[in-house]
């Protein structure tokens, strides 16, 4: 059975706006002063062939997702990198062990990616980092799997998604939520109109992070920090904001918007799209800060909330970020009917009430989760996957947008049409756009 997500029928975002020429400001690999080997691999992955990966990021959820892809048989994966030699050890071990040789080992991804071997890689690092590593992929001429939010900031997702069109290739966004049972019925279901019609939606994230106040340390021999920063502005070396704790930072992530609102709202926009090219707010206004942890280092906000307005279909919708969740998930969304019909999703279920909170009884549809595999499908079918980069930088963009008002401390306007804020509130902010520490800098694909 074809999934909602899957409908590629439709027109897609960004299709046909990219030119085909991509007038592209930044040249195509060797003019990116750091960028990727221009030598792009020309290579098509056929129906038996062997798919040969590389890992660029040894955490949590890039070596979480090499070894999803390591279940399957056509997976090869040749090749890890990571800044920090400490995080590599048990991916070596495991990769060791599965192929009976020894990965080829990284501290810098443009290597990797010079290999001419490698079919497509794994985007495992931290945020800002993600739109280097896939634009160079992507002028390497490998396909991606790349983790979510898509970007650091709404300029990043624009040239990301511009070269992704440009190059052609297949990018899958670990935004794995639309390919789970509970959130595919809790769509299906809303799409189908069975609930009504919707005039609100709301999505939500439990937020008690504090990363607490430490002191700057000396960098171990293993860790190449200053390539840890990148693009980001330097700041010193603190271990306890590093590994895992970077989303705390906007410097390097998104906070909350980016770290699990990127998930939740864009099963709701999903929820209230027709397919992939998802409905986009006209405006964006956030309240709040760091109310509860004012003297945590973080620079995230703890509390907020942010409301979108649409148009066509109208609704609003809420993003907020909090420390009670009594009586639902610690993170979730709801769609709501004008009638006070109510359908709600979470990890892990999905529920539809009456305004009286009386639950409706529903059938959910059993669907695998396999959102790996739609990648190696697509690899080999040269279909954009269910999360394609397109999709999910509409999604990214509508997380960035929280940050943007708030930081800005204003209400922010955007246009589907023009892919763009209208008028100039937020554009001074970073997550509207970063300055790129030298010597990098963002090769700009126009869409
Ligand atoms: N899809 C999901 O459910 C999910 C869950 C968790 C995290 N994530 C996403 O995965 C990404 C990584 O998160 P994490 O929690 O695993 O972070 P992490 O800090 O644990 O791991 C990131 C790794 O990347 C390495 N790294 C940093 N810069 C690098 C570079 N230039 N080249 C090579 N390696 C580099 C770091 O040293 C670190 O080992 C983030 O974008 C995050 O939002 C997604």
């Amino acid at each position: 059975m074809g999934r909602p997500m899957d409908d590629l029928s439709r027109r897609q975002f960004l299709e046909g706006a990219v030119r085909a020429s991509a007038a592209v400001t930044a040249g195509l690999g060797a003019a990116t002063a750091v960028g990727a080997s221009p030598a792009a691999s020309k290579r098509r992955v056929g129906a038996n062939d062997k798919i040969v990966l590389g890992l660029i990021g040894c955490g949590g959820q890039g070596a979480s997702n090499m070894r999803r892809m390591m279940d399957f048989p056509e997976i090869q994966v040749a090749a890890l990198c990571d800044v920090d030699k400490s995080r590599m050890p048990g991916d070596i071990r495991d990769v060791t062990v599965k192929y009976g040789k020894q990965p080829e080992l990284y501290q810098d991804y443009r290597k990797l990616l010079e290999r001419k071997d490698i079919d497509a890689v794994i985007i495992g690092t931290p945020d800002n980092w993600h739109a280097l590593n896939l634009i160079h992929a992507m002028e390497a001429g490998k396909d991606a799997f790349c983790e979510k939010p898509i970007s650091h900031d709404i300029v990043e997702a624009k040239a990301m998604a511009g070269a992704v069109k440009h190059y052609n290739k297949i990018v899958q966004v670990g935004s794995w939520q639309r390919s789970t049972g509970e959130f595919y019925s809790a769509i299906d279901y809303v799409r189908s109109g069975k609930l009504g019609k919707i005039v609100q939606a709301r999505a939500w994230r439990t937020d008690d992070n504090r990363p607490g106040v430490h002191s700057p340390q000396p960098v171990p021999s293993y860790f190449d920090y200053d390539m840890w920063v990148g693009p980001a502005t330097f700041t010193p070396y603190v271990p306890e904001h590093t590994h895992g704790q970077w989303r705390w930072f906007l410097n390097f992530g998104c906070g909350e918007a980016g770290d699990w609102g990127v998930h939740m709202m864009d099963i709701a926009l999903l929820g209230m799209s027709k397919d992939q090219d998802l409905v986009m707010p006209v405006e964006a206004t956030t309240c709040g800060g760091k109310l509860a942890y004012p003297d945590d280092p973080r620079t995230a906000p703890d509390t907020t909330v942010t409301i979108y307005r649409f148009k066509n279909p109208d609704f609003v919708m809420t993003w907020e970020t909090g420390r009670d969740h009594v009586g639902r998930d610690g993170s979730g969304l709801e769609w709501i009917a004008a009638d006070g019909k109510s359908c709600m999703a979470w990890r892990g279920g999905w529920m539809v009430r009456e305004p009286d909170g009386k639950q409706i009884p529903v059938e959910s549809i059993p669907v695998p989760n396999d959102h790996w595999q739609n990648w190696l499908d697509c690899l080999k079918s040269r279909q954009q996957p269910r999360s394609s980069l397109a999709s999910m930088a509409q999604t990214t963009i509508v997380c960035h947008l929280s940050n943007v008002s708030l930081l800005a401390g204003e209400t922010v306007h955007w246009s589907k049409e023009k892919m763009d804020i209208v008028g100039r509130a937020g554009k001074h902010t970073g997550s509207y756009g970063r300055q790129y520490r030298a010597p990098w800098r963002l090769p700009i694909y126009t869409v």
